[in-house]
């Protein structure tokens, strides 16, 4: 999402509040309609041990808001200091979380409502100049992201809940054009993270220089029925095609499938989504699969996973202009011509549906539907620095993680540009995580 920074003018800083505004009450409807449509009982409930309890997730939304907006920003009195530690992310793991004595439903809700109400107070009062928490009214972007990773997070958790389905949404759309093989790029320099973009977070600055040898990367992510073939072919009876680690998980977890895919009693499969079942969308993006599946999927096809820099230069390299994009179509904000986002449906959209939002060279799809993984570690770019605190993603740098890149359909604007990093351990698969695959060029295409 483009920010619009204050210039020298009032209207500028008006126009920055309002889409501050704007961004925060998106959040919040989303959230309220991920906790509305289930019962008390569903809310304290834990659908599974991966996640926290709903309303755990709702009280944190508005305790990270009141810490950061409220009392950092705003300089005013606590609201409720003395649950901090309960909502804690880095105190109480999520299948701990349950025990604790929390907030009831009612108690949650009146919480980050009055939080809000405060924030709205905040924001009135700043001219959203100054240090860096607040220039270009960054802490409120923060904090809208926040909200919005909870909120997909919580779609992951509607997903594990049994039941029931509570939520709905129009079909993704289906292919609008032919999209297949792999798109060849030559060698050559980005720009890859950024240093201006105003929300964009600590682990994507700054900004820096690298250089690309020549690659090929699919003009798509890896569809249901590509995964199928896989899979039919003994994907998950061939040790020789997961790395050591992934096969010891494969066993371990006795992983035969991506998860949600279900036997229809017949030859044929279907997909649990959302408390409903459907046949396999053959053309639709493969999800829920972890890393070490879409590393086995990868040598199964001959190819590899692509780094992180390889899916950054497909995404935002602009070769006419030689200058990194925001998004593989431009710098225009996402609309539902380029790109699947923010739970418009609650699956992704078949290989093809996205014209509008492919890149300069072809590549499709590269934002929204399914989260990405990729080949690379999560590190810190040359040059980072923590900010605003170790917590958001220096304490992960260095450990057993794999970057995501793109979003899902489950994904906000606010929180998905060409630059956002996502990482996760390499064996989870209730996030809405796909694949795409490259290749390094033969000598003969260089
Ligand atoms: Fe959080």
């Amino acid at each position: 999402m483009t920010v619009h920074l204050p210039g020298s003018d009032r209207a500028d800083t008006e126009r920055l509040r309002e889409q501050i505004a704007r961004v925060l009450t998106r959040a919040r409807e989303r959230t309220t309609g991920l906790t509305d449509c289930v019962d008390e009982a569903d809310l304290v409930a834990q659908h599974s041990r991966l996640m926290s309890p709903l309303v755990w997730d709702l009280a944190h939304i508005g305790n990270q808001e009141e810490l950061w907006l409220v009392r950092d920003v705003g300089g005013r009195e606590p609201v409720r200091a003395d649950i901090d530690q309960l909502y804690d992310a880095f105190r109480h793991p999520r299948a701990d979380r349950p025990a604790l004595p929390l907030l009831d439903p009612a108690q949650a809700r009146d919480y980050t409502g009055e939080v809000r109400g405060k924030v709205w107070d905040v924001l009135a009062d700043s001219d959203l100049r100054g240090d860096r928490l607040i220039s270009g009214g960054f802490a409120f972007g923060m904090i809208a992201q926040h909200e919005q990773q909870h909120d997909e997070t919580m779609l992951a958790t509607h997903q594990l809940r049994a039941g029931a389905a509570v939520l709905s949404a129009a079909p993704a759309p289906t292919a609008a054009v032919p999209v297949s093989g792999e798109i060849v790029l030559p060698a050559g320099e980005f720009m890859m993270g950024t240093s201006t973009d105003p929300w964009a977070l600590d682990n994507e600055r700054p900004a820096h220089p690298v250089r690309l040898p020549g690659f090929a990367i699919d003009a798509a992510p890896v569809t249901n029925a590509q995964y199928l073939e896989f899979l039919e072919d003994g994907g998950y009876r061939r040790p020789e095609l997961w790395s050591e680690r992934g096969w010891a998980h494969r066993v371990e977890a006795d992983l035969t499938a991506p998860q949600f895919w279900e036997r229809d009693g017949g030859n044929g499969w279907c997909r649990r989504a959302f408390g409903r079942m459907t046949p396999l969308r053959p053309r639709q993006p493969v999800a829920h699969v972890c890393w070490y599946e879409a590393q086995a999927y990868a040598t199964w096809a001959g190819k590899r996973l692509p780094t992180e820099a390889e899916w950054e230069f497909a995404a935002r390299f602009d070769p006419a202009t030689g200058r990194s994009r925001r998004y593989p179509w431009g710098d225009a904000d996402p609309d539902e011509t380029t790109a699947n986002l923010g739970q418009r449906h609650l699956e992704p959209a078949d290989v093809g549906a996205y014209p509008a939002g492919a890149s300069p060279a072809g590549v499709h799809q590269l934002i929204g539907d399914v989260w990405e993984w990729t080949s690379s570690g999560f590190e810190p770019y040359p040059g980072f620095e923590a900010f605003p605190y170790r917590e958001y993603s220096e304490v992960f740098f260095g450990g057993d993680y794999r970057v995501l890149r793109g979003g899902s359909f489950g994904t906000d604007q606010v929180a998905c540009r060409g630059t956002f990093r996502n990482w996760d351990h390499p064996i989870r698969r209730q996030i809405f995580s796909g694949f795409r695959l490259a290749r390094d060029l033969r000598s003969d295409e260089r």
